[in-house]
């Protein structure tokens, strides 16, 4: 899908009140204490807000948490975020009480230029996940007349909501700094990429990844496997797998990608070894088989030390490459070697570098080599569905250039 929308930069918002769409669905500690654990997604929409807030414009931000599907569920409220960013950026966030009810309208009503209302949750009303033109109208109706509409909320740019696609009915739309950067990255790579583009596949499931390694067969050099989804791809050709993970209506599929794959003349890179453990646990016992010869009882949970050698070896002189999934069970550092060996591997090649959101965005994270790669998207599903070629609701709304 190849977008060229009109950013911040090509309207007016001087002096005007801005509906900011930002995607604060951050994770928060697991004890309700409200504390945020990772605020990477509050951080990378510090450069609209700061821009928005600098022209003059009054910002009226907004984000779901969590799925409290229509119930106000106290432990994703937006306070915590609206605490954090007030932090970050060093200025008062007031807090609406309610998302379009009287003390957001209030306070929208009497924000000034210069100053940022943060309102609750969006999905506290059950109107925005169903796209409800009325509850799109109503958050429209905070800018006033003359609002202007700015989505930077990438993480959410693959639902169709009232907030990311149905509000844009009424307001004049427009990108954010990060949306036009996650465009320009992702999508330079993959309607130009710097070749040879090699794209790494991991996580546990085929029938996640179909879509994205449709579109990439027909875009990249050199495609990777690895993760759970490998041991279907490793049945499929007749080999034993023991206990691990398969997607048995898969294989059908898995068999026709690698036919696919021979005719684009695209290299399909599956592992030829596995490390397998006698369970799942962090200590459970383990050895290093060939693929295809588990034994009985035991499960592939990382690639084996060949494949991790064949799969570095293949981005060394790579000029592009995407990574989207883990290749074994990183979680546990038993497990994790294969995984970090292929972000050592991005983390010491001249590539353009780049990472799909979600849990191969945690591994880089975890991993401590987050600095090193070009770009981490904060769109878990969202990337994966650009990578797919699909057209994404929350970016196809906004104003063509
Ligand atoms: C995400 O975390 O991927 C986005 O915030 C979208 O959240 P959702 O999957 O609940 O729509």
């Amino acid at each position: 899908m190849d977008y060229n929308k009109k950013s911040v930069e090509d309207i007016n918002v001087s002096g005007k009140k801005v509906l900011l769409r930002c995607d604060f669905n951050v994770p928060m500690a697991k004890d309700g204490s409200g504390v945020i654990t990772d605020d990477k997604r509050i951080r990378a929409a510090l450069p609209t807000i700061q821009y928005l807030l600098e022209k003059g414009a009054a910002v009226i931000a907004c984000s779901h948490m969590g799925k409290p599907k229509g119930e106000w569920k106290p432990e994703l409220s937006m306070a915590p975020v609206a605490a954090r960013l007030s932090e970050l950026l060093g200025k008062e966030v007031i807090l609406a009480k309610d998302i379009v009810g009287d003390d957001a309208k209030a306070k929208a009503a009497a924000l000034k230029p210069g100053e940022l209302l943060l309102l609750e949750n969006l999905r506290y009303d059950k109107g925005e996940t169903k796209n409800d033109p009325e509850f799109a109208k109503a958050l429209a109706d905070l800018a006033g007349a003359d609002g202007v509409y700015v989505s930077d909320a990438f993480g959410t740019v693959h639902r169709a909501h009232a907030s990311t696609a149905g509000v844009a009915a009424y307001l004049p739309a427009v990108s954010g700094y990060l949306i036009q950067k996650e465009l320009d990255v992702i999508g330079g790579a993959l309607a130009a990429p710097k070749r040879p583009l090699v794209a790494i596949l991991g996580g546990s499931k085929v029938s996640s990844k179909i879509g994205v390694i449709n579109n990439l067969l027909e875009i990249a050099d050199t495609i990777i496997i690895g993760g759970g989804m490998a041991y279907t791809f490793s049945a499929a050709q007749g080999g034993s797998i023991g206990n691990s993970l398969l997607e048995e209506d898969w294989k059908g599929y898995a068999l026709e990608m690698i036919e696919k794959a021979k005719a684009k003349g695209v290299k399909l890179l599956l592992p030829v070894d596995t490390v397998i453990a006698d369970n799942f646990a962090p200590d459970a016992a383990s050895d290093v088989v060939e693929s295809g010869k588990i034994p009985d009882g035991w499960q592939g949970l990382d690639i084996g030390p060949k494949t991790v050698e064949l799969y570095c070896d293949a981005v060394k002189d790579a000029g592009t490459v995407i990574w989207n999934g883990p290749m074994g069970v990183f979680e546990f550092e038993k497990f994790a070697v294969g995984t970090k060996a292929v972000a050592e591997a991005l983390s010491k090649t001249d590539a353009i570098t780049i990472i799909g959101g979600g849990d191969s965005a945690a591994a880089v994270q975890q991993l401590g080599y987050a600095d090193k790669m070009t770009h981490i998207s904060t769109g878990g599903g969202a990337s994966l569905e650009f990578m797919e070629g699909k057209v994404l609701p929350g970016i196809a709304c906004l104003q063509d250039k």
